[in-house]
């Protein structure tokens, strides 16, 4: 008998082996990228640098790892909590192993504080993004569906900032990820997205003695996102103002409105009666500010600001060149 020409079982082996090399590849670059971001939020800030010995940290959406590994190698840190989606679920695989981390997997969409492992930190990073198949590992998310990709970001955030907060200790920071896209001023996405961002600022101002943006100048620098770090956490503040009500209230909303057009949701109306113009200006710039350098980065012909980095060996080459960069200015 002749030999077959195509092996079908072979084919779908090699197709599943080039898979998981892929996804291999794609959660260090992932991974490789966050822990550069973290690198740079501790450049910026003079409070990551004035960290009590002996901090404590909740990681929400902490996979592959990133962020944790790099505050797990501050030798102040005594101890890292993480909650990550399981990847049977369509969650990034985790790729951080240490005595001092404790992971818990589960869907932030179906955790309460309650459920949490962890009791008090003095940092809280809320990281964890609203999944799609596009993005999700081994291209298949079975977790929870919201009626459109606006109630499912907004949900997420909500419940991130609930469970978060509530385990934030007096003086604590807060980080997380956003996201903004200017568009034309008529358009009514734009228009309610900037009303909820501008209350959700707000919000944050009243519970933070500082709230201030970084965008990253080498990761991700093109897409819209960049993160927010609010330091001095008022707790008192939250508590006297039922602010975990607010908060949970806002996610059960969300997930369970008929309302299914996201621009006629209504996030965080309760907020307006602490917002000000003054307040409202000032947020307004710090979008501008995002949107401009996001431009800045697109249009910058720089080997290092003007690409996206989604290549490993140039991942890690940047990032020896950046630490080389430190050094080298540390002895200036
Ligand atoms: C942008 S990645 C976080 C990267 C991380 N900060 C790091 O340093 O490596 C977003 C993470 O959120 C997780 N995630 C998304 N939806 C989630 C959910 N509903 N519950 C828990 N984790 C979720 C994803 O699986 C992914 O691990």
């Amino acid at each position: 008998m002749e030999q077959p020409l195509y092996n079908e079982y072979a084919a779908q082996l090699a197709y599943t082996e080039d898979r998981q090399l892929t996804a291999q590849y794609e959660t260090e670059v992932h991974f490789q990228k966050c822990y550069g971001v973290m690198d740079e939020l501790y450049e910026a800030h003079d409070y990551l640098r004035s960290l009590v010995p002996g901090f404590k940290f909740l990681d929400l959406g902490c996979a592959p790892g990133g962020f944790s590994s790099y505050l797990l190698e501050d030798p102040r840190c005594a101890m890292g909590f993480g909650v990550t989606l399981p990847s049977t679920l369509g969650g990034f695989p985790m790729r951080l192993r240490s005595s001092n981390f404790l992971l818990q997997q589960g869907d932030l969409f179906e955790l309460g504080p309650g459920d949490l492992i962890c009791k008090e930190v003095h940092i809280c990073i809320c990281d964890a993004q609203y999944m799609r198949n596009e993005v999700a590992w081994d291209e298949k998310y079975t977790g929870v569906r919201c009626r459109s990709k606006q109630h499912g970001v907004w949900a997420l955030l909500m419940k991130q900032f609930w469970l978060g907060l509530t385990r934030l200790l007096p003086g604590g920071l807060l980080i997380f990820r956003f996201g903004w896209r200017d568009g034309p001023p008529e358009d009514l996405a734009t228009v309610w997205y900037k009303k909820c961002t501008l209350r959700l600022f707000a919000l944050l101002k009243d519970l933070f003695a500082q709230v201030k943006e970084v965008k990253s100048d080498h990761f991700n620098s093109l897409h819209s996102s960049f993160y927010v770090c609010c330091f001095g956490f008022n707790r008192k503040r939250f508590e006297d103002r039922g602010v975990a009500k607010l908060l949970g209230h806002t996610f059960n909303y969300l997930v369970t409105t008929r309302i299914s057009d996201a621009n006629q949701l209504e996030i965080l109306p309760q907020v307006d009666s602490i917002r000000s113009t003054a307040l409202d200006e000032h947020f307004s710039k710090m979008l501008d500010r995002m949107e401009k350098l996001r431009v800045v980065h697109e249009q910058s012909q720089s080997p290092i600001a003007g690409t996206e980095h989604d290549n490993l060996a140039e991942i890690r080459e940047l990032r020896k060149e950046l630490k080389t960069r430190r050094a080298e200015a540390a002895t200036r």
